[in-house]
């Protein structure tokens, strides 16, 4: 019987990471050890599919760029076209990858399932996760269930859907959650028609107590085209941001109030924030609402429209 053909996109991470054994706290370099040996180190993944594999990216995730994401789009395009690929897995480090699947998630049409997985521990740990991550995404990405539902993500014997996945653990084998929404039944892909090369930068700035209003110059002065402000509680503006934030709407710049908790922003919920001319995030999270919003300005959508997209994201 012919097994499904699961393309493998390895990008590092410490699912490629190999360990310093001289270094006593365990210190390791993440996104050394190439795909095959990686692949081979899988027992019975011949037995699930047929696979394929590129090393498009040997990185660090924390170093990853919009650019990144762009190749990793335009590899998983190349892949899923191929009448002869079922699916594609990608292999990437587990601290930006819920950026990446969330870009991924907005920018892939609905279809042929992609599985983003990685690992807490190095690919040559004696009790490395990665080659169970490995096997779980590949069977994940044969699974005719697995079609429609938007980008998906297993680690850990979970799946998760790309809008609701949060690394909340810098350590423990059990590091992401999904708790508030499982929307897994909705595949996004609202991006998937437009050329959005390149990306505008759009910076995210924590509210906190004492932070200074000349960060936001700072953002802006120095080429941002959109600001996504973490805040605190439900999106509150501190007052001596304000003539700052100003200025920058003034310009043209669209600012979103997010949060730093979870939970719904409501428009004007405290104050009447936006219609100073605020956008909300709704419950977005600022680092999802920040690549919403550059995706929304490299598609040449203007403020109402952008305010309109972000609750249905
Ligand atoms: C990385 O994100 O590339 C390093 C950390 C990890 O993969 O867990």
């Amino acid at each position: 019987m012919s097994r499904p053909l699961i393309h493998i996109l390895a990008t590092g991470g410490t699912i490629a990471g190999v360990s310093h054994t001289d270094h006593p706290a365990g210190r390791y370099t993440a996104g050394v050890r190439p795909v095959a040996p990686l692949l081979a180190a899988v027992p019975g993944l011949d037995d699930l599919a047929e696979l394929s594999a590129d090393q498009i990216l040997s990185l660090d995730s924390k170093d990853m760029r919009p650019a990144d994401w762009q190749s990793m789009l335009s590899a998983c395009r190349r892949a899923l076209t191929s009448p002869a690929v079922d699916g594609v897995v990608i292999l990437h480090g587990t601290d930006t990858l819920e950026e990446t699947a969330w870009f991924l998630h907005l920018t892939l049409p609905a279809g042929k399932p992609v599985v983003l997985t990685g690992a807490m521990r190095p690919a040559d740990h004696p009790e490395a996760d990665g080659p169970a991550n490995i096997l779980d995404a590949v069977r994940l990405a044969t699974l005719p269930e697995a079609r429609d539902k938007g980008v998906l993500i297993t680690l850990n014997g979970r799946i998760h859907g790309a809008r609701s996945l949060r690394k909340y653990h810098a350590s423990q084998l059990d590091a992401f959650s999904s708790t508030q929404y499982w929307n897994l039944a909705r595949a996004d892909g609202r991006f998937a028609a437009h050329d959005l090369a390149p990306l505008p930068r759009v910076d995210i700035l924590a509210g906190y107590a004492g932070a200074p209003a000349c960060l936001v110059d700072a953002c802006i002065n120095s080429g941002a085209r959109g600001l996504v402000l973490a805040l605190a509680g439900q999106g509150s503006v501190p007052e001596s941001w304000r003539p700052a934030l100003a200025r920058a709407r003034d310009k043209g710049i669209p600012v979103i109030r997010a949060s730093r908790c979870s939970g719904h922003i409501p428009r004007n919920g405290n104050a009447d924030d936006d219609g100073e001319g605020y956008l909300t995030a709704g419950d977005l999270p600022p680092l999802k609402a920040r690549i919403a919003l550059m995706l929304a300005l490299a598609a040449g959508m203007e403020q109402p429209e952008i305010q309109a997209l972000l609750p249905t994201l």
